[in-house]
């Protein structure tokens, strides 16, 4: 079979856009980039994915989601398409290609291409997507300082969300029932009044008290690259963070709430379902660990 051609049958003929992305081993124009109809990320959503922020032309936190890409690969076995050294020469080439001061790269591994069967056969060739984008950073800065919008929603996901993938249908609806409703972010709420992370987002709280809060790792939640580092950053401070878990009424009577994700770095939430969070202005402590966790970031960052 002709890969290039059954690859490229049937898309419109347009332009080589300025975007490109990179799939099993090759640099592609953006809108010619594509996988084989029976490719078991797109079957089945057999397939577990990254997102990292560039930022100054950087990659941020790039160990630490590789570390994390490698676990949820380990867990579904599927092996590592590539080396790290080789992957990480891709990730700059993209970002050279871009032409990226600041965007993300999304990075998508999926089993690999068979007829469509739920069971999956062994041996597969691991299918490598990469794709990069510009984001605005004065929108992020600007989110940053306003603060967003959030909703609660409850959390109706399967009981591995500590696994990376990308079967994220329930995070997709909750998140566009957040947007109907003008909100930025829905908030999931489990069977039993608990808080355990945003649609595509950590979540923090501040209390009362001046309790930094987060819930604790499990198979609930996503381990956030952001959220660890956070705790690097806030150990460097001296700053004290408590691991447990927190309910919506918690999050509701909290001095301040803050989302951290690789696209966010940690911004502050003003408004939970149509109640303002403090003084609905983001809050000191989401601010500072804003600043610590950008700073701890860029000093580890290598170019
Ligand atoms: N989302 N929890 C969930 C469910 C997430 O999807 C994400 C990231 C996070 C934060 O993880 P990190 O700090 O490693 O970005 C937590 C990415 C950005 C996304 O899906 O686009």
């Amino acid at each position: 079979m002709n890969m290039t051609k059954s690859r490229f049958h049937g898309w419109p003929q347009r332009m080589p856009s300025a975007r490109w992305a990179y799939v099993n081993g090759e640099y592609l124009p953006h809108a010619m980039a594509g996988v084989h109809v029976e490719d078991r990320g797109l079957q089945f959503a057999d397939a577990v994915y990254e997102v990292c922020a560039i930022i100054d032309q950087r990659l941020m936190d790039e160990e630490e989601h590789l570390d994390r890409l490698e676990r949820s690969l380990r867990e579904l076995e599927i092996p590592m398409p590539m080396a790290r050294a080789p992957l990480k020469l891709v990730f700059r080439e993209l970002v050279r290609r871009n032409g990226l001061r600041n965007g993300i790269i999304y990075l998508q591994v999926t089993r690999g291409i068979a007829r469509r069967d739920h069971a999956a056969p062994s041996g597969l060739r691991p299918t490598l997507i990469l794709t990069a984008r510009p984001v605005n950073a004065a929108a992020l800065v600007s989110r940053r300082q306003h603060g967003v919008i959030a909703i609660s929603h409850p959390d109706e996901r399967w009981a591995r969300c500590d696994i990376k993938s990308t079967a994220l249908l329930p995070n997709t609806l909750a998140k566009t029932a957040a947007r109907r409703q003008g909100a930025f972010e829905a908030i999931l709420v489990d069977g039993e009044g608990y808080v355990t992370e945003g649609a595509s987002t950590n979540v923090w709280i501040v209390t009362k008290e001046g309790e930094i809060v987060t819930r604790d790792l499990s198979h609930d939640i996503l381990p956030g690259v952001t959220r660890r580092v956070i705790f690097d950053a806030a150990a460097e401070a001296q700053m004290r963070i408590t691991e447990r878990k927190f309910t919506l009424e918690e999050a509701k009577s909290a001095r301040e709430i803050f989302l951290t994700a690789a696209t966010l770095g940690a911004t502050a939430v003003v408004e939970l379902d149509l109640v303002a969070v403090g003084e609905r202005r983001p809050g000191p402590i989401s601010q500072r660990i804003q600043g610590l966790y950008a700073d701890l970031a860029q000093r580890r960052s290598v170019p």
